[in-house]
């Protein structure tokens, strides 16, 4: 073990050796008690809502409370923001509580820390004089109700980014993809659940799933994330949601967040990790790895589901996919495989301006992107608003897909294509394929036909 590693789990023995020494400086060699005590005393709600006079069992009084110099505590405060409110979570650092009593008044020394730089949970320590147990005892329950958790839970935690990146609000019925993918997501969730984590307990596994979505870009995977946290909101469960795409980008610090929180939830969680591979990329990978594998998966007892995505299934070829137990599904989400879904997905991003003509369009998106069908019928309707027709005509939408069928093919000479495919899934069903990468129009431009 290193000195630092030392130095960080000697932390109560740390605090300890502090107390005794400011106890012997303040009050010689008068007696004391060293206790493990509540958190909730250095909590500075406790300390605002119980005011001195307070009167305590066996005529002691309170009297007021000192926050005092501790080398080995910085006094930190945490703040939860469980909707528009915020809210004191937690207070730690050292203080010296004072009492009346009738035969005279005495202190209580009080430090509490983090556990360890890395370890959230808080310790605390109280030095009492013998004969003033029962009065702290009381004290420190009051302060345990004076910080008793705001009722409203957070339900969903966005580690990196703000609240912008990520909303739980598409509704299931809005991800138009076929049904045997959506229901297998969803009844993978809610097995899991609900019958699941007993079974992953009778194991002695922690109980931690992982599912992980494959395709190319804007096949609405997100799409599929944002459901799916809507679901589990329903059903009373936590979200939390990591993302790469602020200023610290994919740090392994956020996962490492992610899975405190997901631990010490004390309900069942959803974590969504999108675009996983960047962090498969990086030198934290090793670690990545270790939650993959359960050696530092988070031990929450409700239950924790992983749901990640990513387009690269090559950086997952290797390392997960290779390695079965790592991921426990992966499940492909490809573009617009027929016509009866790429009609489907036309007519809901047509919305009130679908025309029953608009149908002829329908063979050139099969094998298309959910992204690339709500572009073309956006541009289409803006296109005809801005030229005053009141309705789309065919050729404005035809229009609409050629031009962005162009500006795809053009995209594609820039970017030279990636080789994607598994070896084999590690759910026993055979290759993981979607069909060739970003896609390609599966026929000639719309209008070329001579029709
Ligand atoms: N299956 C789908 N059903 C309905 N709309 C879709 C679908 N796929 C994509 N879209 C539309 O395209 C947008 C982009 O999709 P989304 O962000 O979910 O793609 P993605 O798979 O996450 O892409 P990326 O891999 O680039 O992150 C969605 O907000 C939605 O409007
Ligand atoms: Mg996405």
């Amino acid at each position: 073990m290193d000195a630092t590693n030392q130095a960080q789990t000697m932390r109560y023995e740390r605090l300890a050796l502090w107390a005794q020494a400011e106890w012997q400086q303040r009050y010689g060699d008068s007696a004391y008690k060293l206790l493990w005590t509540s958190e909730s005393c250095g909590n500075q709600l406790a300390q605002t809502r119980i005011k001195p006079r307070r009167r305590l069992k066996g005529s002691v009084y309170y009297t007021g409370v000192e926050q005092i110099p501790c080398s080995e505590v910085i006094s930190i405060s945490e703040y939860v923001m469980p909707g528009r409110k915020v809210v004191l979570g937690e207070t730690v650092g050292a203080f010296r509580f004072s009492f009346s009593h009738p035969s005279g008044a005495f202190d209580v020394l009080y430090a509490s820390s983090y556990y360890r730089d890395d370890d959230p949970n808080i310790i605390s320590i109280a030095l009492v004089p013998p004969n003033r147990l029962d009065a702290w005892v009381n004290f420190e329950s009051l302060c345990n109700e004076a910080v008793r958790r705001p009722t409203r839970r957070q339900d969903v935690y966005i580690v990196g980014g703000t609240n912008a990146y990520f909303k739980p609000t598409v509704d299931w019925d809005e991800v138009i993809l076929p049904h045997a993918i959506k229901d297998d997501l969803r009844s993978d969730m809610e097995a899991f659940f609900k019958d699941g984590v007993k079974i992953y307990q009778e194991l002695n596994l922690a109980p931690f799933r992982k599912l992980l979505l494959v395709g190319p870009p804007g096949t609405g995977k997100t799409m599929l994330c944002s459901a799916m946290a809507k679901l589990a909101l329903q059903r009373k469960r936590v979200v939390v949601y990591v993302s790469g795409a602020d200023d610290d980008g994919a740090s392994f610090h956020k996962i490492h967040h992610a899975l405190n929180v997901v631990a010490t939830a004390g309900y069942p969680v959803l974590l969504i990790v999108e675009e996983i591979d960047v962090y498969l990329r990086k030198d934290d990978k090793a670690r990545i790895l270790n939650v993959l594998d359960g050696l530092e998966s988070p031990n929450n007892e409700r239950g924790a589901l992983l749901l990640a995505t990513t387009n690269y299934p090559e950086v997952i070829d290797e390392r997960i996919a290779k390695r079965p137990g790592r991921m426990d599904r992966i499940i492909s989400i490809p573009p617009i495989q027929d016509e009866a879904l790429a009609f489907e997905m036309l007519h809901h991003y047509m919305g009130p301006q679908w025309h029953d003509e608009h149908a002829a369009v329908v063979p050139f998106l099969v094998g298309q992107t959910g992204a690339f069908v709500r572009e073309i019928a956006l541009h289409a309707r803006m296109l005809a608003a801005h030229n005053r027709q009141r309705t789309v005509d065919l050729d404005t939408l035809q229009q609409s897909v050629n031009s962005l069928s162009t500006q795809m093919n053009s995209g594609e000479d820039l970017m030279p294509r990636r080789l994607i495919g598994f070896e084999a899934g590690s759910n026993g069903s055979g290759p993981v394929e979607y069909p060739d990468d970003v896609p390609a129009p599966a026929h000639p431009p719309v209008g070329d036909e001579g029709d």
